[in-house]
């Protein structure tokens, strides 16, 4: 669907972007030209996913880049002169405002421009509304929410600084844009101001050229989110039932989008955010269940008595 260079000459900083979603949109980008930065809070972790990162982006370009090049790109070494995209890594919380200007300071610096950000870092956990503490409360709000406006106002603050166009993308969630969501109250309200966020800034910041956009997932298997939403196989199979299409997203469906999103091909799209979950968010559809009681067959004989 893409071609090789559909992201070139972009460097695009992937929020949380060591594992998951994240880490899956990174490697997207680097195999499509993309110049990759990703921060988190672990460093180990982070350099794991560099590496994959490169892997990824040699993989789809393997032949053109020598072993010299390949060796070029091994560490965190500034690569300045080098036409090959470059990935780098910054250990980062997303929390701490001072430190997310910092970062961006550095991007600039390392790659030369930064032209995307992906607000992607996120945090979760199942917790009973009356039984969540402020600290816990906080602590979603502080990385889903304060951490996106963080990010966005850093690199926001670049571009329009640098008078250069620029996008954002903001991963959001299926029950941000509506119904939010019970025993994950901190997130669903979070999120909920990220998507509003993404419209406001739309309209505030088109005049610079800057695009944001969202992306509303349902369930994505990601070890991150799996741990701490799935308890139990019987669980996952029930999760599993809500889905219209009866499976999980993959993780390559959901990068693609983010490329389009982040793409010249979607230079006319702002403020719009995507829903991608297999139908799940359809299943409020007043008679959606009847199929979740009988057979296909055994409804068709039903509806023809009914006749
Ligand atoms: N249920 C209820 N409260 C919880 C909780 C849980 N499962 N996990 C953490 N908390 C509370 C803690 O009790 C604490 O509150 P307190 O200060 O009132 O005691 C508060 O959250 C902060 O916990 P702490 O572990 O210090 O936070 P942290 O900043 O290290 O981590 C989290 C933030 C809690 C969001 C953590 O899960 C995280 O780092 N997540 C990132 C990855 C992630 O969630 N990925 C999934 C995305 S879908």
């Amino acid at each position: 669907m893409f071609k090789t260079e559909t992201l070139s000459n972009n460097t695009i900083l992937i929020t949380g972007g060591g594992s998951g979603l994240g880490l899956s949109m990174a490697k997207k980008f680097a195999s499509l030209g993309a110049n990759v930065a990703i921060c988190g809070r672990t460093e180990e972790k982070l350099k794991r996913a560099t590496a994959e990162i490169r892997e990824a982006a040699l993989a789809d370009t393997g032949s053109e880049i020598d072993e010299t090049k390949k060796k070029n790109t091994q560490d965190n070494e500034r690569q300045s002169g080098s036409k090959e995209p470059k990935f780098r890594y910054y250990v980062a919380d997303v929390r701490d405002f001072d430190r997310v200007y910092e970062m961006v300071n550095q991007v600039t610096e390392d790659f030369g421009s930064m032209e995307g950000l992906v607000n992607n870092a996120a945090g979760n956990f199942l917790c009973a509304s009356e039984d969540l503490s402020p600290g816990g409360f906080k602590a979603v709000v502080d990385i889903v929410l304060q951490g996106t406006f963080n990010c966005t106002h850093a690199f926001g603050n670049y571009l329009i600084g640098q008078k250069k166009t620029g996008n954002i993308l903001n991963i959001v969630v299926t029950y941000a844009e509506r119904t939010g969501s019970a025993f994950v109250l901190p997130s669903a309200c979070s999120k909920a101001g990220v998507l509003t966020m993404t419209r406001s800034l739309a309209y505030e910041w088109a005049t610079y050229g800057i695009r944001l956009n969202a992306i509303a997932p349902g369930p994505f298997p990601t070890e991150g989110a799996w741990s701490r939403l799935i308890p139990s196989k019987k669980y996952e199979k029930k999760f599993l039932e809500k889905i219209p299409m009866r499976r999980y997203g993959e993780h390559e469906e959901l990068a693609n989008l983010a490329v389009f999103l982040m793409s010249d091909m979607a230079e006319y799209i702002t403020g719009e955010c995507v829903t991608i979950d297999g139908g799940e968010q359809l299943v409020a559809g007043q008679f959606n269940f009847i199929d979740q009681l009988m057979s296909r067959d055994k409804l068709k004989k039903m509806f023809k008595m009914m006749k």
